[in-house]
């Protein structure tokens, strides 16, 4: 499916400079939505996931989807002061600013094979940030998987050790 039809790019938002890749329509399209999805679920299928990761808050709309499809649990990543119970944290750098980002101690098991979810990968930073924190935890991340690549960026340089599907890339 031709998803770029369904990403609306603004110009200068949320910051002078930064072409933003709004993934709205696509969630408000059914059959696109559903579409990404699937492709996701399928790429996921055969690499026997015990949970699904997707950090705050996009990577919760493309992640549980595909967790409830899979029939899996899903563990939210989360910025600082979000999640109540004891977590583990790590900072990490965006394509405009810079955040702390965690997880709840207990949310993986040691040796628990995790899909990653997330709508964008631009410099790699929130990816990167998040796989630290599954692997503190002992988990195995078998797969990282996204809507849109920004290619431009390189993030992909970052999950070299990965496997890694991207739906669109600009
Ligand atoms: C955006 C996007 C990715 C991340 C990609 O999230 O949803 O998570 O940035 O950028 P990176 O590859 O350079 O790290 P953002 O932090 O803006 O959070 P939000 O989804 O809560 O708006």
């Amino acid at each position: 499916m031709d998803y770029k039809k369904y990403i609306k790019i603004v110009n200068d938002w949320p910051k002078k400079g930064i072409e933003f890749k709004d993934i709205t329509p696509l969630m408000d399209n059914g059959m696109a939505f559903k579409s990404a999805v699937d492709e996701i679920v399928e790429f996921a299928k055969e690499k026997d996931i015990d949970l699904v990761v997707g950090p705050e808050a996009r990577g919760f709309i493309v992640g549980c989807p595909v967790s409830y499809a899979l029939g899996v649990g899903f563990a939210p990543v989360r910025k600082e002061g979000k999640l109540p119970r004891e977590v583990i944290k790590v900072d990490y750098g965006l394509e405009y600013g810079k955040n702390v980002l965690t997880i709840h101690k207990d949310a993986i098991k040691p040796g628990q094979r995790v899909l990653i979810t997330d709508d964008l990968l631009a410099t790699g930073g929130t990816i990167e940030a998040t796989i630290q924190l599954v692997e503190e935890l002992g988990g195995i991340v078998v797969g990282c998987a996204f809507l849109i690549e920004l290619s431009y960026l390189d993030g992909l340089a970052k999950l070299k050790d990965y496997d890694v599907l991207t739906l669109m890339k600009y």
